[in-house]
């Protein structure tokens, strides 16, 4: 089913509302202005550290200090070798309050425990109902995990991110690569 995220409401909203079609079951979040070029899907990276550690997780990578301001950041301990749970996470800080440069990018394994949390999550940063904060809820009662997965991710929630995206998805299509490679040579040369 898919459910449309209506403004302002925000991320936890949508989430809460499709807690009456996923029921009893953990389920994936997959935001779809976070592209992710990868040998294998990030949200099957996901899985397989779910299947093994029993544990909600989320998908990271490290961003530059200066952008903490436009993500989830988080604090992670490392609990066994390769798996790094959250003790902490924010959403969207300044860098000098950011616990970490470790940011939440739009794949996350959640639990249904997640629905009550969201539940009684009342509006955070931007006014909205942050999924953020239903985690940071979530985390004192259940293991969430970090999970930095392999793969380049495309922000095309800016506009940079998505032409970066559009060129090296270009580049990469067996189709028209080749033509679209001999326009950028040639667009570079005028
Ligand atoms: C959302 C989440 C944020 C996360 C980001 C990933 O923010 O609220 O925690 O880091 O997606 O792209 P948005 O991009 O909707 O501002």
């Amino acid at each position: 089913t898919y459910i449309q995220q209506s403004q302002p409401l925000g991320l936890g909203h949508a989430v809460l509302c499709a807690a009456p079609v996923i029921g009893d079951e953990s389920f994936f979040v997959h935001l779809v202005d976070d592209l992710i070029l990868s040998q294998r899907p990030c949200l099957d990276q996901l899985r397989e550290h779910y299947e093994r550690h029993g544990a909600s997780v989320l998908a990271v990578e490290t961003v530059p200090r200066d952008q903490t301001t436009n993500y989830g950041i988080v604090a992670t301990e490392e609990v066994a070798s390769g798996v790094k749970r959250v003790t902490r996470i924010v959403e969207k800080p300044k860098p000098e309050d950011a616990p970490s440069n470790l940011a939440v990018v739009g794949r996350y394994v959640l639990t249904p425990k997640i629905f009550d949390k969201l539940a009684s999550t009342g509006s955070g940063a931007d006014n909205e109902i942050q999924l953020t904060d239903a985690i940071a809820s979530l985390l004192r009662e259940e293991a969430v995990d970090a999970l930095p997965f392999e793969g380049r991710r495309y922000d095309c929630g800016n506009k940079l991110g998505y032409l970066e995206a559009a060129v090296d998805y270009g580049l990469r299509d067996p189709e028209i690569g080749g033509s679209f490679a001999a326009f950028l040579a040639a667009l570079s040369t005028d």
